[in-house]
């Protein structure tokens, strides 16, 4: 089989090293990759959103299924474009058509859409300029802090939790004023939801489901979970409070009413659903939908994952998932992410990396990387995510940390406390 995935970060490094190590794969081919994808498949210097590119380049090389990691092109509607063309509707896309990936890509419409389908949530108020009042009356409704949401995608900038009131009404104010452009043009209040967040991954073909490895990520770039919002810091997979019970909620009332939603409104989806939960005393809530796997969270599910990652991508496709065999690995997997320095702010690229030939005991998933004369180079904010197996969280951060003292680049930070709420 031939297989194009789409997308270029940790994420992507991480499936792509899963999906190599299918016997069933002849060609797995980047666009565009990065240093590290390089070492298990071939780039493609085509970006993940150039839809003629990619046209061309799965025509020409014979390609027999499109694995789509980022959320840009879902929503761009990747899956549409190789529908709707007689010379590209034989190749299949794992990832949702535009309508399925508006979990995603409008708050507004996943809010509205749990609301249809009874699935837990925080209340919420969908405000535009014109029903500016009624947005503030909600707003006033509410016990302080503030969630203010842009409804569409703001490159994971677009959610403000504000502590006073007046403040919350001038930033919804600056929302519906361009503050994100367009994705602010709709603001979703929120009601504030206190727990602990944790995220799942479930694969559907549309009819039936997989539930894969939860894992939980760290989002801000200070130790503590303190300080500036990021990517994604590292990742712990399991997670211990996500057991049986909880579980059993979570299927029960969010995946199953989510993917039977998804078929009653004839929203084509074959692709990964990333939910993002808190867990509120112990019951479920849906902080937020999101159409792709989480990253760093790939980093570490892809290593839980026993089974042949690209048989179960074929389930998706022609919607036999129902009959696949997932085999979770019952150790503990945990992703360090290595930064460049001043990230999520500004930071230098092109940092030659050291130590990457003498990282033992881990798997590296290059998520920022580039060749350049023969070196590995920086070549963004998140720079490389340091993954390791153990028996429990502990033993495996031991071999993360280690590796991510000794990889080093000018710059270099990482958190030294994954993992340690749990
Ligand atoms: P989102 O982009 O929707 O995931 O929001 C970013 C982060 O804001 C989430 O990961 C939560 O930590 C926080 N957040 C979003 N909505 C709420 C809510 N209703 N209550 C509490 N925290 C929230
Ligand atoms: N780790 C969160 C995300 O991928 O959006």
């Amino acid at each position: 089989m031939n297989i194009l995935l789409l997308g270029s970060g940790g994420r992507e490094h991480a499936l792509a090293w899963k999906i190599a190590q299918s016997a069933e794969v002849e060609n797995l081919w980047i666009a565009p990759g990065n240093a590290g994808t390089a070492n298990v498949g071939k780039n493609v210097p085509v970006a993940a959103d150039d839809f003629e590119g990619i046209k061309r380049f799965a025509t020409e090389n014979k390609v027999d299924m499109v694995v789509v990691g980022p959320e840009i092109p879902l929503v761009k509607g990747i899956y549409d474009f190789f529908k709707n063309d007689p010379a590209l509707n034989r190749i299949p896309v794992i990832g949702p058509s535009k309508s399925g990936a508006r979990l995603e890509g409008s708050k507004d419409f996943a809010k509205a859409f749990m609301m249809r389908h009874n699935i837990p949530t925080a209340r919420y108020f969908s405000v535009t300029k014109e029903i500016l009042n009624e947005g503030v009356a909600f707003l006033k409704s509410l016990k302080a802090p503030y969630v203010l949401k842009a409804d569409g995608l703001a490159a994971g900038k677009g959610v403000l939790i504000i502590r006073d009131l007046e403040e919350a009404e001038r930033e919804l104010d600056s929302m519906l004023n361009g503050m994100f452009g367009d994705a602010g043009n709709t603001v979703v209040i929120e009601e504030f939801l206190s727990g602990i967040e944790c995220s799942v991954f479930v694969m559907t073909d549309g009819k039936s489901y997989k539930i894969l490895p939860e894992a939980k990520d760290y989002k801000r770039i200070g130790e503590g979970d303190t300080g500036l919002n990021t990517g994604g810091m590292g990742a712990v997979s399991p997670v211990p409070f996500v057991d049986q019970t909880f579980m059993q909620k979570v299927e029960e009332r969010i995946i199953i009413p989510t993917v039977r939603g998804l078929q009653q409104e004839n929203i084509d989806y074959k692709g990964f659903i990333f939910l993002g939960l808190i867990n509120v005393d112990g019951e479920p809530y849906v902080i937020e939908y999101n159409a792709r796997m989480g990253d760093p969270e790939t980093e570490v599910v892809m290593l839980r994952i026993q089974s042949d990652l690209v048989d179960l991508l074929k389930g998706i496709a022609d919607q036999t998932i129902a009959e696949k065999e997932l085999i979770v690995d019952s150790r503990s997997a945990v992703t360090v992410m290595l930064v460049s320095g001043g990230y999520p702010g500004n930071y230098e690229s092109g940092k030659v990396i050291t130590g990457l030939s003498e990282v033992k005991d881990s798997i590296l998933f290059h998520a920022g990387t580039k060749e350049k004369d023969g070196k590995i180079v920086t070549a963004g904010g998140r720079v490389l995510a340091v993954s390791s197996y153990g028996n429990d969280k502990n033993e495996a951060l031991k071999h993360s940390f280690e590796n991510a003292r000794h990889i080093d680049f000018e710059g270099k930070y990482f958190r030294s406390d994954i993992g340690f709420d749990l």
